[in-house]
């Protein structure tokens, strides 16, 4: 059964960091989606489209923007409970309030009760895809994909290694850990939508033999993701100094066990030195930017354009690393994303914060042949988004959608500004509603 879809459309198809809005911005101000089992049939210009699709039952959504569901590049769902906790930097706000509330994870119910709860509003939010950390414990990672593939969604997940500097009711050991990630990547991994990621929490919390068994995992499922924290802070980096002295940088100490690869994920990455952005962009590794993280926990300020530099260009997402991030909206993680470019001197255009949220994501990834926008062929997980969802926004933005690439920039600026759950009108994965807002505010 095929069906159509109705409204003003954008998405990308190539990076608006490298070359002009034209060529990477598509726009149908008023376009037509077919999709049949829940893949991208036909797109294009509903004029052009809809005499070839005369039969096909169609859902408009007049006034309103289309887009490919975001993608959260880092996430940590047991942490969803503790976002907000006042007053600390890292490595503190670890100890003081991080792992009292993992420990809570080796209840399995539990875990299951908070894994719903997170991917409903991750879903309210527009996100149709993350990367995530689970805990320490392997049947939080199991309460995680059941409850995600529930939902039939595509997320990226793993259990996190961790065998020392954390409280023993939270540390694994290097071979326990190597086998219950094991187990759960044979469970897991291309199990429906579910991916996994070998999470080693960052090199502070792993012993070298731990992060040589995660390197093993790397060498026997070279499909499987890496997930891992890297240079945050200030007081981590001085640490992961002292731990790994023969070690040339942070980066390194990943490098060195084969942890480090094109579908390695490295969040945060604030205090590197030229070479690790050099050896990033040589290894085709990838970076998540923080950015409501890196200024709640005063991490410090993410170099945009060093990243994304034409010498040595390295793929980057954008990630709200929930508890340590302020929210899980896509829309306010763009915003602080902006603002700290603003601080830095340089420009983040709305087009290039949404194409990191989508496209970029999903090729930084490897996934673009799955998700990351509506070529034919790809899963139709997107979003309605609402530019007039509350008095204030309705006042902003007239009622007509963008006729031009202008105009629609400004309005996606309004939303990157002002935008939050509000303005996810519905959330569609695999072409079938997975979210709607309520008509009662
Ligand atoms: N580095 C190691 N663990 C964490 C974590 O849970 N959150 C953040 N923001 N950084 C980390
Ligand atoms: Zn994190």
């Amino acid at each position: 059964m095929m069906k159509g879809f109705r409204a003003a459309f954008f998405d990308f198809i190539a990076d608006p960091f490298y070359v002009t809005e034209s060529e990477s911005v598509r726009y149908f101000s008023d376009g037509l989606l077919v999709i049949k089992d829940g893949k991208v049939e036909a797109f294009g210009d509903y004029e052009a489209l809809k005499d070839e699709y005369l039969e096909v039952p169609i859902t408009a959504y007049p006034g309103m923007l289309i887009t490919p569901g975001f993608i959260d590049m880092h996430i940590h769902f047991p942490q969803i409970e503790m976002i907000a906790a006042y007053g600390e930097q890292l490595l503190e706000w670890l100890n003081k309030y991080t792992f009292p509330t993992e420990r809570k994870y080796n209840d399995k119910n539990y875990a299951q009760e908070m894994a719903g709860f997170f991917l409903d509003e991750l879903l309210k939010n527009g996100t149709t895809t993350a990367v995530v950390l689970a805990t320490v414990f392997p049947h939080s990672v199991d309460a995680f994909f059941e409850e995600s593939s529930k939902r039939n969604l595509r997320m990226i997940a793993g259990k996190v290694m961790m065998d020392r500097h954390a409280p023993d009711y939270l540390k694994d050991t290097a071979q326990s850990s190597y086998d219950d990630s094991k187990e759960l990547i044979e469970k897991w991994h291309n199990n429906g939508r579910s991916l996994y990621a070998i999470t080693p929490r960052f090199s502070v919390t792993s012993t070298p033999e731990q992060l040589q068994l995660a390197g093993k995992l790397v060498e026997e499922y070279p499909d499987v993701f890496v997930h891992t924290h890297l240079s945050e802070n200030r007081a981590e980096v001085a640490f992961v100094k002292e731990l790994f002295p023969d070690n040339k940088n942070y980066l390194d100490t990943y490098e060195q066990f084969g942890l480090v690869g094109e579908r390695s994920i490295f969040a945060h990455c604030i205090h590197l030195e030229d070479q690790e952005f050099e050896r990033l962009s040589e290894t085709k590794a990838i970076i998540a930017f923080c950015p409501t993280s890196n200024l709640f926990l005063g991490s410090g300020l993410f170099k945009i354009e060093q990243a994304k530099s034409s010498e040595y260009p390295v793929k980057v997402g954008l990630g709200t690393d929930v508890g340590g991030g302020t929210s899980l909206s896509m829309l306010q993680t763009m915003n602080e994303a902006y603002k700290i470019a603003q601080l830095r001197q340089q420009k983040l255009s709305p087009f290039q914060a949404f194409f990191l949220a989508t496209l970029g994501s999903a090729k930084a990834l490897c996934l673009d042949d799955k998700i990351g926008n509506f070529d034919v062929g790809k899963e139709a997980d997107f979003i309605v988004l609402n530019t007039r969802s509350t008095p204030l926004m309705a006042l902003r933005n007239p009622e007509e959608v963008p006729n031009t690439l202008e105009e629609l920039l400004e309005r996606l600026f309004t939303l990157v500004i002002m935008g939050d759950d509000r303005a996810i009108q519905s959330t569609y994965i695999m072409g079938e509603l997975a979210y709607e807002k309520s008509l009662i505010a």
